[in-house]
């Protein structure tokens, strides 16, 4: 018996990193998952990797800044499944520079897809999980950068942390129809975002991802780095039975990053 049975998940920014596990663990814990990412190419990769192992996906491209993308990925859900259960608000980018350097173009990117593109997620999600007793699961990513600031990140910081507000706003809101909604912050996993942002040579909308060498030798030296698939695990708890009493919560997953 799964986890996740009979449950039907929707995951953004799910074409790789966190949210390829996350789809990729739902899937094995009997979840049906509608995966979405902006990358069509690599999600589809993902939906015949889940069908292969005997799973259930779908795959809607989308971007979550647009709203009406935002709208297609809940209602395909709900056509192809026949409901939404979960939603896992994932997707995300960093555009790191130092304040007096960053421009505005960083500053909305980062916030229009952390901040807002979750927010229009869970507005779209809201026709199929505001019903009585629906039982619901909200799970947005943060980061340890948005408890504890980080520099070269004052977009990233700003948007991870207000994911916090919009997450106890929605708890509230939606508690009477025993839907959840709880934050994971992760400290340093291993994906695209944290690599040597001199080596990997990854363009992502125009600019570079990774993070400078030096800073990255100095996390390793104080924590253990974590796998997309250990950062899975924590998502999968707070979408399942056990956590149905837990709700407008920050879970701190950053091997004591940030404690
Ligand atoms: N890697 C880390 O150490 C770390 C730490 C803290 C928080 N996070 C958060 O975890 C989440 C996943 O990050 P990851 O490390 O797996 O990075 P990743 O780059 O491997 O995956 C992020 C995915 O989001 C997608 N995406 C980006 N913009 C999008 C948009 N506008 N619409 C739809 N999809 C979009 C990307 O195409 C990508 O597939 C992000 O929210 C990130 O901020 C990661």
């Amino acid at each position: 018996m799964g986890k996740l049975d009979e449950k039907v998940a929707v995951i953004t920014g799910a074409a790789r990193g966190i949210g390829r596990a996350d789809a990729i663990l739902f899937a094995r814990e009997g979840a049906a998952v509608l995966v979405s990412d902006i990358d069509a190419g690599p999600l589809e990769e993902v939906v015949k990797e889940i069908r292969g192992a005997g799973g259930k996906a779908e795959a809607c491209p989308g971007d979550v800044t647009k709203p009406e993308d935002c709208q297609k990925m809940m209602d395909m859900a709900a056509e192809r499944f026949g409901k939404l259960d979960i939603l896992v608000n994932n997707a995300g980018l960093t555009r790191d520079a130092l304040i007096h350097k960053m421009t505005d173009a960083q500053w909305d990117i980062c916030v229009d897809i952390s901040l807002k593109g979750t927010f229009n997620c869970i507005r779209a999600a809201s026709k199929y999980m505001m019903k009585e007793a629906h039982n619901g699961r909200i799970i947005n990513v943060a980061s340890v950068a948005g408890l504890m600031g980080n520099i070269g990140q004052i977009n990233y910081a700003a948007a991870k942390s207000g994911l916090i507000g919009l997450t106890k706003t929605v708890a509230r809101e939606w508690g009477r129809f025993g839907i959840t909604c709880n934050v994971v912050a992760y400290g340093f996993v291993d994906t695209r975002l944290t690599r040597e942002k001199e080596t990997q040579q990854e363009v992502v909308a125009g600019e570079p991802v990774g993070i400078p060498k030096k800073v990255r030798d100095m996390v390793l030296l104080q924590v253990k780095p974590m796998s997309p698939e250990d950062a899975a695990k924590p998502v999968l708890f707070l979408a399942s039975d056990d956590a149905a009493f837990i709700t407008g919560q920050v879970l701190n997953v950053s091997a004591g990053m940030y404690m």
